[in-house]
C-alpha cells in the first residue's frame, strides 16, 4: 500500500471511531478493567513518584477512543509503587492529558501476590497455554486453594466493586469490557451489583479443549465458565478459541443450552454471544516509532550483527514462546547447511518477565546455556551464530525488526502474538515470516507466512532454510501481503469491532 493510501485508510478508520464513541458513548461511560494498568510508577531520585505510560497495544488502542470521549480505567495495584500512588490519591488518578480517570484496585500484598503469582500466572496461565506436564504437574495442593480463596476470588471482588462504585459516580449503565484472565469472575460479580451494565470479557490467552480444563479443579473451572456467562460477550482471539469456549460450557456447565451455530451459550436465562476480535497493533504509532531518530540510533548499533541472513526472534522469556527448542532447530540448521555458517545470524531478543517464578528463571538459564552450547559449537572470536539482547527495550526490539531476513515465530500455542504482526509492518527488507500454526496470528496471516508445527523440529529447520533462500521476488509478494493484512486489521479494527458488538446487544439485538 502506498503511503497515501495508508493514511487514508487511517483516517477513515479514526472518522468511523470517532462516530461511534459519539453515538455509543454519549450516554454512557466505558469502563475498563485490566491487571495491569495504562501506566506505572517509577521512583525518581529525589524519591517521589512520577507515572509512565505503558507500551501495550491495549493502551494504545484505548488513547485513541480516550480522543473523543473519557474513560475509566480500572487496574491493580500491582507493586509498593503503586500502591504507595493509590494511598496518596485516594485509589484515584485522573490521568487529565490521556482523558482517562485510573481507579487503582488495593488489596493487601499477600492476597495479590497469591491471585499473580500463586493462581493467575502459574497456573491458569499454564492450563491455557497446555504447558503442564500431566503426568507429574501440577499438584493442586493447599496453596492453590487457598490462593483461589484468599486470592483470586476476593481480588475479582475487590475489582468489582471497584467497578460498580465507579460506575454509580458516573450514572447511566455503562459499557464495561474487562480484560483477561486474570478476571475472570469480574463479569458476574459486576453484574449482581450493576445489572444494567453491558459486559464485555475478552481473553487475550488460547481457550484450551474442554477436557484439558479437567485439570483444573470443578470447583474453579465451574466458577470460571459460569461467571463468564454472566457477560453479554465473550471476546476470543479466533474463532478457534471461541468454538473451544462454546464446548468448555457445554461440556462444564451441564445447564448451559449452546448454539453452535448462532455462537451463542444461555445460562442461568440469560444469553451471551461468543465472539472472535483479533487483537492487532497500532498502525500509525508503530510506523512513526520505527522511523524516529531513538530507533534510527538502535538501527546503526545493530548493523555490526547482520547478516546476509539475520533471523531475529523478540519474546517475552517465556517457556510458551518454544525458545529453547527453536535455537535446537537453528542449531541443526546450522549443521544440515553449512554453507550458511558464518553467512547466518540469529538475533533473540529476550525481555524479562515474570521473574519471581522459578519456572521463568530456569528457563532463561536454559535459554543462556544452549546459545553457548551453540556458539561454542559453530562460533569463532568473530562470528557467533546466536546473540542474545536480554532486556527491556522496545525501541530496539523495533529496530531488530525492521531488519530482519527471517522472523522467526514459534509459539508452542500464542493468543496472538503481536511480534508477528509488527515485524512484517516497521520492516525493511521484505523480510520472510516463520510463523507459528500454532500462534492466534496464524488464522490472519497464513496465506503469506510460512507455516511450521512448533515442535516439529525437522519442519522448522526445512522452514529456516526455505525463508533464508527464498526468491527475492517471491519474498516481496509475501511482504507486501503481510503488511497490508496487518495495515487493515489494526487495533482501532478491534476496539470498534468491540463497541459496535456492545452497541448492538444494550439495544436488544444481535451483534
Ligand atoms: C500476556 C497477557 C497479558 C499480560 C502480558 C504480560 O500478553 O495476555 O494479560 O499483561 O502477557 O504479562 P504480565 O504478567 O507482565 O502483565
Amino acid at each position: 500500500m502506498e503511503a497515501r493510501e495508508v493514511q487514508g485508510l487511517l483516517d477513515s478508520k479514526l472518522a468511523r471511531l470517532e462516530e461511534l464513541c459519539r453515538r455509543v458513548l454519549d450516554s454512557r461511560r466505558l469502563i475498563v478493567a485490566s491487571n495491569r494498568g495504562p501506566i506505572e510508577f517509577v521512583r525518581r531520585a529525589d524519591g517521589s513518584l512520577q507515572p509512565r505510560r505503558g507500551s501495550g497495544g491495549l493502551v494504545t488502542a484505548l488513547l485513541s477512543a480516550a480522543r473523543f470521549v473519557p474513560i475509566t480505567w480500572v487496574a491493580a495495584a500491582m507493586d509498593e509503587n503503586d500502591r504507595e500512588a493509590a494511598q496518596a490519591n485516594d485509589g484515584v488518578i485522573e490521568l487529565a492529558d490521556m482523558n482517562m480517570r485510573l481507579r487503582l484496585v488495593v488489596v493487601p500484598e499477600r492476597t495479590y501476590r497469591r491471585y499473580y503469582y500463586v493462581f493467575a500466572n502459574p497456573l491458569l496461565w499454564f492450563v491455557q497455554h497446555y504447558m503442564w506436564n500431566a503426568p507429574w504437574s501440577p499438584i493442586i495442593g493447599r496453596a492453590v486453594h487457598q490462593a483461589w480463596d484468599s486470592g483470586y476470588v476476593p481480588v475479582n471482588r475487590a475489582f468489582a466493586r471497584a467497578i460498580a462504585e465507579e460506575a454509580s459516580r458516573q450514572g447511566g449503565s455503562p459499557f464495561v469490557i474487562v480484560h483477561d484472565y486474570h478476571l475472570y469472575l469480574v463479569p458476574a460479580e459486576v453484574k449482581a451489583l450493576l445489572p444494567e451494565a453491558t459486559v464485555l470479557h475478552f481473553t487475550h490467552i488460547p481457550w484450551p479443549a474442554p477436557r484439558y480444563w479437567g485439570l483444573l479443579p470443578r470447583h474453579m473451572r465451574q466458577s470460571i465458565h459460569a461467571s463468564l456467562c454472566a457477560a453479554d460477550i465473550v471476546g476470543m482471539q479466533t474463532r478457534y478459541d471461541a468454538r473451544n469456549f462454546l464446548y468448555a460450557c457445554e461440556n462444564i456447565l451441564p445447564d448451559a443450552i449452546v448454539d453452535h451455530q448462532h455462537f451463542t451459550i444461555t445460562y442461568e436465562g440469560h444469553t451471551t454471544y461468543v465472539a472472535h476480535y483479533p487483537v492487532s497493533v497500532d498502525v500509525q504509532g508503530l510506523s512513526e516509532l520505527a522511523e524516529s531518530a531513538e530507533v534510527e540510533r538502535y538501527r546503526r548499533r545493530l548493523a555490526p550483527f547482520l547478516a546476509d541472513c539475520t533471523v531475529v526472534r523478540v519474546d517475552r522469556a517465556e517457556p510458551s514462546k518454544n525458545i529453547v527448542r527453536s535455537l535446537r532447530a537453528w542449531e541443526e540448521f546450522l549443521w544440515r547447511y553449512p554453507d550458511f555458517q558464518r553467512r547466518a545470524v540469529l538475533l533473540q531478543f529476550l525481555v524479562p518477565s515474570r521473574t519471581e517464578l522459578d519456572v521463568y528463571r530456569n528457563y532463561v538459564d536454559e535459554v543462556f546455556q544452549l546459545t553457548d552450547e551453540i556458539n561454542d559449537r559453530f562460533g569463532d572470536e568473530e562470528w557467533q551464530p546466536v546473540r542474545i539482547f536480554y532486556e527491556h527495550n522496545y525501541p530496539q526490539a523495533i529496530a531488530a525488526l525492521s531488519l530482519y531476513d527471517v522472523l522467526f515465530v514459534s509459539p508452542i500455542i500464542d493468543g496472538m502474538n503481536l511480534v508477528a504482526k509488527e515485524g512484517p509492518l516497521v520492516n525493511r527488507r521484505n523480510g520472510v515470516l516463520v510463523l507459528s500454526e500454532m500462534a492466534g496470528a496464524h488464522e490472519q496471516l497464513k496465506e503469506a507466512a510460512i507455516s511450521i508445527c512448533p515442535t516439529d523440529m525437522e519442519g522448522m529447520v526445512q522452514a529456516l532454510y526455505q525463508a533464508c533462500t527464498m526468491p527475492h521476488e517471491e519474498r516481496r509478494r509475501r511482504a507486501e501481503a503481510l503488511r497490508r493484512l496487518v495495515q487493515e486489521e489494526d487495533i482501532l479494527h478491534w476496539l470498534e469491532a468491540q463497541l459496535r458488538d456492545l452497541w448492538a446487544v444494550a439495544q436488544g439485538q444481535r451483534p
